[in-house]
């Protein structure tokens, strides 16, 4: 009998396709990947291991993976400012490599043929998956059920799913679809698909409405290490629970919400809404911190970088050569990211209103209009002269 890994939520599609390989003649493993979505929160992680053997899974595989997203993938993208069209901070595209990293892995451990998971056809996810399945091993065959199944809504599916008594909570009917981890929470469809419609309150899941936000503002300021976060107010802990703390912070005041139409990669726009407030601050500081200890040509290269990787993690080369290199350049650049940002988190905005660092460039006696100015001003009669003289006529 063929097998196959697949990766496992514990949702509606991902049950039915269990019960769907099965009828294919497939013995089914079912990987569950804990990128801090709230496994174990919501319901616990027995019930999800008991649906998918229900189900008709052989056995089911659950990882705690947020320490590995978090440094590997998480980490990098900020030391890189990636951000995609200026608004998404990539929580699901730096999701999906991992995953498919785990899902390769175990194929071989378990000696499986295929590896399967369930994106549609019109989505960014299913390229993530299966590009980085197909570099990590080429072999491996691929199945994508929802690309081929019968089914044509959620009704079929439930329907399918009573009749072979797989366990699903219907009484959870989510008016979106949400993909969420550590670094934040992707929403689309239902009433987001009218754009010219505001986002109604209850599409967001972790970040307080202006209505409900607390009314003062939060000071905090956060350490950096070779643009790594380290502290917040001076206090060190683990990057899990920095982050975590980011979000709750964050989320109470209402930091970290886009609505955006994005460019899809196989070709759609979409209009999907996201929140991200412990990324958006850790972005926010991370990029003040940088406009006082690099140089203004590093700085500037370093958008062009940042617009590229941002692009290579959406299109889900992950593990290409060129993003390889461009973690290279980023890294050489982080080297003096060391200091501290205080930033001001109030009614939804965060913005940074002091910082600090031993690597600062920043001179005072050059920038100074006081009395303790250095900077001889005759110098720049000249500079301006040969400056501008190529474009004289
Ligand atoms: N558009 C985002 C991306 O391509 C998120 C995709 C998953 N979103 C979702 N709501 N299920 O990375």
């Amino acid at each position: 009998m063929k097998k196959v890994v697949l990766a496992y939520s514990g949702g509606l599609d991902t049950s039915c396709i269990v019960r769907w390989l099965k009828e294919q003649g497939y013995e089914i493993i079912c990987f569950v990947a804990d990128l801090g979505q709230g496994l174990g929160k919501g319901e616990d992680l027995g019930a999800i291991e008991q649906r998918a053997l229900a189900a008709g899974a052989s056995k089911v595989y659950i990882k705690d993976l947020q320490d590995e997203f978090i440094e590997d993938f998480c980490i990098p993208a900020l030391k890189a400012n990636a951000i995609y069209e200026g608004k998404y901070l990539l929580a699901t595209a730096l999701g999906r490599p991992l995953i498919a990293k785990y899902l390769v892995q175990l194929a071989h451990k378990e000696k499986a043929d295929a590896v399967a998971h369930g994106c549609t056809g019109k989505g960014n996810d299913q390229v993530r998956f299966e590009v980085t399945a197909g570099i990590l091993d080429p072999k491996l065959e691929i199945i994508a059920p929802v690309r081929v199944w019968e089914f044509k809504s959620r009704e079929e599916e439930i329907e399918y799913a009573k009749m072979f008594n797989i366990p699903i909570d219907v009484t959870k009917k989510k008016p979106y679809s949400i993909d969420r981890n550590i670094w934040g929470i992707s929403i689309e469809a239902g009433v987001l698909e009218d754009l010219e419609q505001e986002p109604p309150e209850d599409a967001y899941m972790i970040t307080k409405s202006p209505t409900h936000m607390a009314s003062y503002a939060k000071y905090l300021e956060i350490y950096f290490e070779k643009g790594v976060p380290k502290k917040i107010d001076g206090k060190s802990c683990s990057l899990k629970k920095l982050i975590t703390q980011l979000n709750e912070i964050g989320g109470a005041h209402g930091v970290g919400r886009s609505d955006m139409v994005e460019n899809r990669l196989v070709g759609i726009k979409s209009r999907e809404i996201y929140e991200a407030p412990g990324a958006t601050i850790l972005h926010i500081a991370h990029k003040e911190l940088e406009s006082l200890v690099l140089d203004r040509e590093v700085s500037h290269f370093k958008e062009i970088i940042s617009l590229k990787y941002s692009e290579l993690v959406y299109y889900g080369l992950w593990y290409s050569a060129l993003k390889e290199a461009l973690d290279s350049f980023v890294e050489s650049t982080q080297k003096n990211v060391t200091g501290s940002v205080r930033l001001k988190l109030s009614k939804g905005s965060c913005v940074a209103v002091g910082r600090k660092s031993v690597n600062s460039l920043y001179k005072k006696e050059l920038s100074t209009y006081g009395k303790e100015d250095k900077f001889d001003q005759k110098l720049a009669e000249g500079f301006i002269k040969l400056w501008g003289m190529p474009y004289r006529r």
